[in-house]
Formats: C-alpha cells, sequence, structure tokens
C-alpha cells in the first residue's frame, strides 16, 4: 500500500483570492452532480467520508457547503469527526460550544449552532471531544436533530470520521441520505475504496458519488494546481 506519498496542501477555502479556477470549477460540478443524485428522493443530508484519515474530507466538506451557499440555498455543516475534528480550525471559529456538548443536552441547539458563519451558510462544530463519539452520533438526539435541522435548511453536510477505521458513519446509516466518498489522488488504493463499499453497502448507505482529492493540474504552466474531481457511481 502506498500512503502519503504526497505531501498534504495548507487548507484553502473556495473564497480565497488564492483558490485555484480549476478546483473551483470542480465543486461546481461537484455541486450539480450531488444535486441530482439527491434529486430522485429529495434527500437533504449528505455525510462525507473518506477510507482513512487525512484523505481530504473535512476541506470538501467546508469547500462543498460554502460552494452551496453561495447558490443562495441554506445550508448546515456539522462536524460529525468527533475523534480529531477541524472544521472549527480550518474556518478558525469557536469550538468551546457544539455538538458533543449539545447532543448530551449541555446546551441548546442555538447556543450550540455558529449562524452565517458564511452568507447562507450556519455551522456545527464539533464541541468538545467526547469519550463516546459512535454513541453520540447513533443517539435518538442525533437523529432528532437531523430531521429538525431537515426542517429549516435546503442541505445538510456532514463531515465523519473514515468509515474504514471507526463506526461513526454506520451508526448514522439510516439518518442520512447519501455518503459522499473522498479519495487522496496518490495515497486511497482501490482496496482501501472496495472496503468502504462493503461497510457502506453493509448498513443500507447509499454511495452518491467519489471525490478525487489532490489531483495536480498539469495543464497549467504556471503553478500547479490541487483540485477535487467528482465521479458519479
Ligand atoms: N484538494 C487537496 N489538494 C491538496 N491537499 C489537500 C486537498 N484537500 C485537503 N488537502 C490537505 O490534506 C490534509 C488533510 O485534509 P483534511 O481535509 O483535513 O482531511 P481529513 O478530514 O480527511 O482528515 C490537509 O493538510 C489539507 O490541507
Ligand atoms: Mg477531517
Amino acid at each position: 500500500m502506498i500512503k502519503n506519498k504526497r505531501k498534504p496542501e495548507q487548507f484553502k477555502l473556495i473564497t480565497d483570492k488564492t483558490f485555484p479556477f480549476a478546483a473551483k470549477e470542480a465543486y461546481n460540478s461537484l455541486r450539480t452532480n450531488l444535486l441530482y443524485a439527491l434529486s430522485p428522493t429529495n434527500g437533504k443530508i449528505v455525510a462525507v467520508t473518506s477510507s482513512n484519515a487525512g484523505e481530504g474530507k473535512s476541506s470538501v466538506s467546508i469547500n462543498l457547503a460554502l460552494t452551496m451557499a453561495t447558490a443562495k440555498v441554506k445550508i448546515l455543516l456539522i462536524d460529525a469527526d468527533l475523534r480529531r475534528p477541524s472544521i472549527h480550525k480550518k474556518l478558525k471559529i469557536d469550538n468551546s460550544t457544539g455538538l458533543s456538548r449539545f447532543i448530551v443536552g449541555f446546551e441548546t441547539m442555538s447556543d450550540a449552532l455558529k449562524r452565517e458563519v458564511f452568507p447562507n451558510l450556519d455551522v456545527m462544530t464539533s464541541g468538545p471531544i467526547p469519550p463516546n463519539p459512535s454513541e453520540l452520533l447513533g443517539s435518538e438526539n442525533m437523529r432528532i436533530f437531523l430531521q429538525k435541522a431537515s426542517d429549516y435548511y435546503d442541505y445538510i453536510i456532514i463531515d465523519t470520521p473514515p468509515v474504514n477505521i471507526v463506526t461513526d458513519v454506520a451508526v448514522m446509516a439510516d439518518c442520512i441520505s447519501g455518503v459522499l466518498l473522498v479519495t487522496s489522488y496518490g495515497n486511497t488504493t482501490f482496496e482501501d475504496v472496495k472496503k468502504s463499499n462493503i461497510t457502506l453497502e453493509k448498513v443500507n448507505a447509499k454511495l452518491l458519488g467519489m471525490v478525487v482529492a489532490g489531483v495536480e493540474n498539469k495543464k497549467s504552466i504556471y503553478k500547479k494546481d490541487s483540485s477535487s474531481y467528482y465521479t458519479s457511481k
């Protein structure tokens, strides 16, 4: 297995001036394709996962949510990676409140939620790391939260831990519309993806599509671009 062959680049928001144009275009087509994949069932809850750690789940979750929010629909981004949360770090927002505290009843939803972090984009950060992530994510309170949020938001994007390593995505499977599987160019292997697919199939999670993150744009003669490309199932 080839792992960590390519050095990860620094995370950039799609709103950054230096964000590569090709990657922006890739996010636009990811949004379009995702909306097509969701439309037959009117689904609106998408879990973003990958086989292993460090493959770009959180980066894709954030930039996909931002891309969707620019289309004037209400988006909720949830950091459900309660093991290695990074949404708050990447967005540079407070994480003393959030999902882990709200789910167990320590906070109300409105205390835990960060509203309008960007126009049309609300964020539920992870909150402090709890001792029992799978239990919280598979709980009745989590289900009720997603149901309530579905009434208010047009789409909900959930960043999750790696599916080949922990069961967190599997325990949420019946609360979500489908899964977007992120793979890392040069790092994720076919065996990794196969294993993820088997796990997702076992729990009846619908695979909405796959994203290849970290693809180099060789056409650029000025500099190397990193982008994400979407392939449907
Ligand atoms: N499209 C990309 N091209 C290059 N590097 C990327 C890309 N997306 C993410 N990275 C980098 O890879 C590392 C892991 O990304 P992250 O989104 O935190 O992964 P995960 O959530 O799967 O652990 C980060 O350093 C991030 O900046
Ligand atoms: Mg992450």
